[in-house]
């Protein structure tokens, strides 16, 4: 089966200042090998991108260094405010973080939020870390200023709910969810210690189910946001491959770093998904291609594609992983559907598990 070069809409790869993480060269091999040919990029960096200036620089460099297409968000800050006009006519789009998450960039308080919504002189998407009543903010600003909102990672069920009601009135906007709040609930996270913990938290199982009923209609994409922190950075102490999800090998840090890696997971979970009929092949490809496509209006890419063999199935990850954190939050988990090789721009770039322009 061939599936056209796929979009994940959120990641995290951590260049400038985080490259012991992930860099755009390792991050857009992960991509590859997991399906995906096109990024969007997150702000929350170290400078994070709230200027054209240290934009720009990012910008350039990821052109230069990715493997595949990457285009960087821009992030807001109530100190940079002046900014926004000129990263308008540049970024894809612009992300605010409502809620305290990992990285720098937070806005706080209607006076800020709504320069920020009058500032962004563009038709091109709002995306909103918007948590709880910060929800209701965010999709009360998109109305109050005729803003097109993009609701990153919905995690709850009166979240998506929330989000149907205000789609239904009409207003502009999509949202993404993760693989993690799909496949995934708190009993994992209990079970996880902190390589199950990232913001939003794993909901119930009720939360994933009211998740799953809205897959084909309030979903606009599934998004990895592959957030890679290092084992040492999440407390895990040891590198016994199999002892890693055992408690007792956590030294518990006291605040390990939310967030798990997700670019090679998330196809072939939702791959495996299909082939137990929870979805149609058809759906995921506008989950993470037309939809995401559609929403950011990004570029076309020519003879690009992703072979999936969709009957194989294999133990994950069926090869060493690509991302500079080297664990998934689905290491040993059964997939049926794996990725045989990805086109793109008509070179084989990913094939028999590797990345060949790597
Ligand atoms: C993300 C990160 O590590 O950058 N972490 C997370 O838990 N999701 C930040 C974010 O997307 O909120
Ligand atoms: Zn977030
Ligand atoms: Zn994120
Ligand atoms: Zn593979």
């Amino acid at each position: 089966m061939r599936f056209p070069g796929l979009v994940d809409v959120h990641v995290h790869l951590r260049t400038p200042g985080g490259e012991h993480k992930e860099d755009y060269h390792t991050g857009s091999a992960a991509a590859l090998a997991g399906g995906f040919t096109t990024l969007l990029a997150m702000p929350n960096t170290q400078p994070p991108l709230v200027t054209y200036k240290n934009w720009r620089i990012a910008q350039t460099r990821a052109l230069k260094e990715s493997l595949c297409d990457v285009f960087l968000m821009a992030g807001a800050s109530e100190d940079y405010i002046d900014e926004l006009p000129t990263l308008a006519q540049n970024a894809p789009a612009l992300k605010v973080y409502l809620n305290d998450t990992y990285g720098p960039l937070r806005v706080e308080g209607i006076e800020p939020l709504r320069r920020i919504f009058q500032s962004w002189t563009s038709s091109k998407p709002i995306a909103l870390h918007a948590e709880g009543e910060s929800l209701a903010q965010a999709i009360a600003m998109s109305a109050v200023y005729d803003r097109k909102i993009h609701v990153c990672h919905v995690a709850r069920k009166p979240e998506i709910e929330f989000i149907a009601d205000a789609k239904a009135r009409g207003l502009k906007v999509t949202c993404e969810v993760t693989p993690h709040h799909l496949f995934l609930t708190e009993a994992d996270a209990d079970r996880m210690g902190p390589l199950g913990d990232m913001r939003p938290r794993l909901g119930t199982q009720a939360d994933v189910d009211a998740l799953w009923q809205h897959i084909n209609t309030t979903i606009d994409c599934v998004a990895s946001d592959h957030a890679p922190h290092t084992l040492a950075e999440k407390g895990i102490s040891g590198d016994a491959d199999n002892e890693r999800f055992a408690l007792g090998d956590l030294t518990l840090k006291k605040d390990p770093p939310p967030g798990v890696p997700g670019l090679e997971s998330t196809l072939p979970l939702l791959l495996t998904a299909a082939s137990e009929g929870r979805l149609t092949y058809e759906r995921i490809r506008d989950l993470l291609y037309t939809n995401p496509r559609c929403i950011y209006t990004l570029p076309e890419q020519p003879q690009t594609w992703v072979e999936v063999d969709e009957k194989s199935s294999y133990t994950f990850p069926d090869h060493p992983l690509y991302t500079k954190c080297a664990w998934s939050p689905f290491e040993g988990r059964r997939m049926t559907g794996r990725i045989t090789n990805v086109v793109f721009k008509g070179k084989t770039v990913y094939q028999g598990g590797k990345v060949l322009s790597f």
